[in-house]
């Protein structure tokens, strides 16, 4: 894993100035466009391309895939060779689907992994049978990381760093000023943590790193309880509406990503509590959906999760391993801060 942060003992933690320089939340004049000139580029139309995810009926990863089609599509990939399959989050459905493309003779792989464990094996077969694979969206260990530069197999990762996108969510809430969030007065916010899946990366740093960067400016946060909503909306409409049975006192909801921080304000809304003004919520992805709820209040913010240059980013990796060009084994984005400012902003480009 590359690490672009330092992190500072304990739960405190500073952003590296070339982060902080970088696509800076409120504005998106540093974000990546496609990167491929495809105009004299070599004839993809014959070439197979396997596009392997976790499960397509995650919200983020249906937009991710489905973009990541379209792009393929654009650079010259006739549909015919683009093979998208589900894992439907089970390991040995992905481990199957892996092996059957690299016996096939697929080009590449673009591999969403349903954990960390399948990388390794997929690696293996991979790249044993000279086809080159770009992990997308859920990082691989650093040990696997290592193995790739260690033995210069042609393997890639491209995903945003998940410490980014808790940081960020922090200081959205920050922003509002603790007497804002802190609405009894009584000295500590107390939140619900609203976690993605159990040992995702991502789940565990934006819930680190959201808590650790409030707390970081001396407020004291009380975990009043935390739960695993598996990124899924009605999973955590359940868990919050359970929650505010037993803890009504809450003041801010931490959810790992938007599908479960639109649960949570259904939740809210079921019981009569008004988002934005009862109670916050933050959230992480910008979906749709969630940046309406940012525009109208119900939501804090949330902070893009760029399925645009990842997709592309993904796809283009792809396309130089198939010309013979190389990649280097890491490729990075940012993560955008949403808030009321540049809501319509970023609604344009997820609605495009
Ligand atoms: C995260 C995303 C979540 C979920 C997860 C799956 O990056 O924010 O919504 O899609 O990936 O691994």
């Amino acid at each position: 894993m590359k690490n672009r942060f330092l992190v500072l003992a304990g739960l405190i933690m500073v952003l590296v100035p070339t982060l902080m320089g970088c696509s800076s939340g409120s504005s998106l004049l540093g974000r990546d466009e496609a990167i491929i000139d495809n105009s004299d580029s070599a004839d993809l139309s014959n070439k197979r391309i396997g596009v392997l995810i976790y499960q397509f009926s995650d919200d983020f990863m249906s937009r991710f895939s489905e973009e990541t089609e379209k792009y393929l599509d654009s650079l010259g990939f006739s549909k015919e060779n683009i093979t998208m399959l589900d894992a439907l989050n089970n390991m040995d459905t992905q481990l199957e689907q892996a092996q059957q493309l690299i016996d096939e003779g697929y080009d590449a792989l673009i591999v969403n992994p349903v954990n960390v464990n399948v990388v390794r094996p997929i690696t293996d077969m991979a790249s044993a049978a000279g086809v080159p694979v770009i992990y997308i969206n859920r990082e691989p260990e650093a040990s696997e990381e290592s193995r790739w530069e260690d033995y210069n197999l042609n393997m890639t990762y491209v995903g945003c760093d998940a410490r980014q996108s808790g940081i960020y969510q922090g200081e959205l809430v920050l922003s509002l000023g603790e007497s804002a969030v802190d609405k009894n007065g009584d000295g500590s916010v107390k939140y619900y943590l609203i976690e993605g899946a159990p040992e995702n990366i991502d789940a565990r740093y934006r819930s680190e790193y959201s808590v650790a960067t409030i707390a970081h400016e001396g407020w004291n946060m009380d975990c009043l309880y935390t739960g695993v909503g598996n990124w899924d909306t009605a999973t955590a409409r359940e868990l919050v509406a359970k929650a505010l049975v037993a803890h009504p006192e809450v003041e801010l909801i931490i959810c790992n990503n938007d599908a479960m921080a639109i649960g949570a304000i259904e939740a809210l809304n079921a019981a009569d509590i008004k988002p934005g003004q009862d109670i916050l919520v933050v959230g992480v992805d910008a979906l749709p959906q969630a940046i309406e709820y940012v525009k109208d209040g119900s939501l804090v913010g949330t902070v893009f999760n760029d399925y645009i240059s990842q997709s592309h980013n993904a796809v283009d990796a792809a396309v130089r391993y198939i010309t013979g060009e190389g990649n280097k084994h890491y490729i990075g984005c940012d993560y955008i801060k949403v808030n009321r400012e540049n809501a319509d902003e970023i609604a344009e480009i997820v609605n495009k």
